[in-house]
């Protein structure tokens, strides 16, 4: 057994991309606001390793306002396939333009334009206006590139802590915790069910 909980993420992320019929990397984000109210939403991990967990977004959204007045997140995986879940628990950063660039341009053109046209998470009249919001961008951006948008971009969750969590017969379930030590290193331990 590993004591690497990025080895021990890697694994299990390889198993639910072979087990899950879809968006095996789909995961809650829970985020709190000024006001210490909290919310969650699904977003889809863009990239992941010793750093942190990265996801992309509008950085004028609803979460990046949270993020704005606390920059403490979880994030939750539920693999139902495996019967698994990971919490993970830290602060988050933006990632930096040059890694949000390189990820924007990997996204179909439709979805670059996406990300112009969508005022995320403000109230919307009617789907036409969207519709007609998307029509400007793809007339604005014809026969060009689709940069990307200066409010859209990464961030990255630097964990402090993260607990797997695996489905065991008569709901003696199996909990490993590992917590971020002073030194960067991780203390791994057990948890009751
Ligand atoms: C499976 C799934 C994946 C999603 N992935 C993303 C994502 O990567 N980025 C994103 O901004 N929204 C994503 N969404 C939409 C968000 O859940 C949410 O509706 C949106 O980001 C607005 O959230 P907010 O108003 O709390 O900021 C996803 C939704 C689902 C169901």
């Amino acid at each position: 057994m590993t004591d690497d909980p990025f080895a021990l993420f890697d694994a299990w992320y390889a198993e639910a991309r072979e087990t899950e019929i879809n968006d095996s990397n789909a995961v809650a984000l829970a985020t709190v606001d000024a006001q210490g109210c909290p919310a969650v939403r699904m977003v889809l991990l863009k990239g992941h390793g010793p750093e942190g967990f990265v996801f992309y977004t509008n950085r004028q959204s609803r979460k990046a306002d949270d993020i704005g007045a606390n920059a403490n997140v979880a994030l939750l995986f539920h693999w139902k396939s495996l019967r698994r879940q990971i919490r993970i628990e830290g602060a988050v950063t933006q990632v930096s333009d040059a890694e949000s660039d390189a990820y924007f341009a990997s996204r179909g053109r439709d979805s670059r334009l996406g990300a112009w046209a969508s005022d995320q998470s403000r109230p919307l009249d009617a789907r036409e206006t969207f519709e007609a919001r998307f029509a400007e961008m793809e007339a604005r951006f014809a026969g060009g590139d689709v940069p990307r948008p200066p409010h859209w971009g990464g961030y990255r969750v630097a964990p402090e802590r993260i607990e797997f969590w695996q489905d065991r017969a008569h709901r003696l379930h199996e909990r490993r915790l590992f917590t971020r030590t002073a030194g960067g290193g991780w203390n791994e331990g057990l948890l009751y069910p």
